[in-house]
């Protein structure tokens, strides 16, 4: 007779969390890729503030504060993000690499840190630097703001649908054709 409970759960070598620690670091994951979203709202805000405010004084600091204070924020919600899916997927019976879910999740993660570091980090003192200028009286620059409205765009769309992703677990496993009891699995311990 087939056991098809045992059929369910994939086979695993190798240390897994014990149940607490595994709750432990999908808390702080669940935390870390909430916070990263919060701190994607906030640039939005920035942005939206920067573009729309009738008083320069108001639309200056908007940029200055997205210029000087968000980086930071930024890159830590996503790099503890990052640490704890890896180390959910290392140690627990998903896999790094088993899964399609897991997988594309590590691919958008990493793209996503690397946009942070290499194309927004750059332009961030430019972007205080213009905020204090147009909070000095100085005539805005259509040019560097346009730029702006797509990190946050890009960011929340792809937080959005990683975030679908991690609760839907799509696609089954990778290189295999998708079974019912692969596609079927939500949560393997
Ligand atoms: C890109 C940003 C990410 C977001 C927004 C995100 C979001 C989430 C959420 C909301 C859950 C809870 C789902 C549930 O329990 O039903 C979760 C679980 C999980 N995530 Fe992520 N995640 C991200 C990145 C990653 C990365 C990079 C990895 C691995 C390389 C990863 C691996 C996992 C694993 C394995 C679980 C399930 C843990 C378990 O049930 O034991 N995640 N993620």
């Amino acid at each position: 007779m087939v056991d098809t409970q045992a059929a369910k759960k994939p086979v695993r070598h190798g240390p897994l969390l014990p149940p607490r620690a595994r709750q432990l670091v999908l808390t702080v994951h669940v935390i870390a890729a909430g916070a990263w979203i919060g701190v994607d709202v906030m640039v939005a805000v920035l942005v939206v503030v920067g573009m729309t405010a009738a008083d320069p004084a108001a639309a200056g600091l908007a940029y200055q504060a997205l210029g000087t204070y968000v980086l930071g924020p930024m890159l830590v919600s996503a790099l503890l993000c990052l640490a704890t899916g890896v180390a959910l997927g290392m140690f627990t019976r998903w896999g790094l690499v088993r899964y399609w879910w897991v997988a594309v999740k590590l691919a958008m993660n990493l793209a996503l840190c690397a946009a942070i570091l290499f194309a927004l980090r750059p332009g961030m003192p430019e972007v205080a630097a213009y905020g204090q200028a147009l909070a000095g009286g100085a005539p805005p620059a259509p040019e560097v703001v346009a730029q702006l409205v797509y990190p946050p765009a890009v960011s929340l769309t792809a937080l959005a649908l990683a975030t679908w992703i991690a609760v839907a677990k799509p696609w089954g496993r990778l290189g295999r054709r998708r079974r019912p009891d692969a596609a079927g699995l939500r949560n393997p311990g």
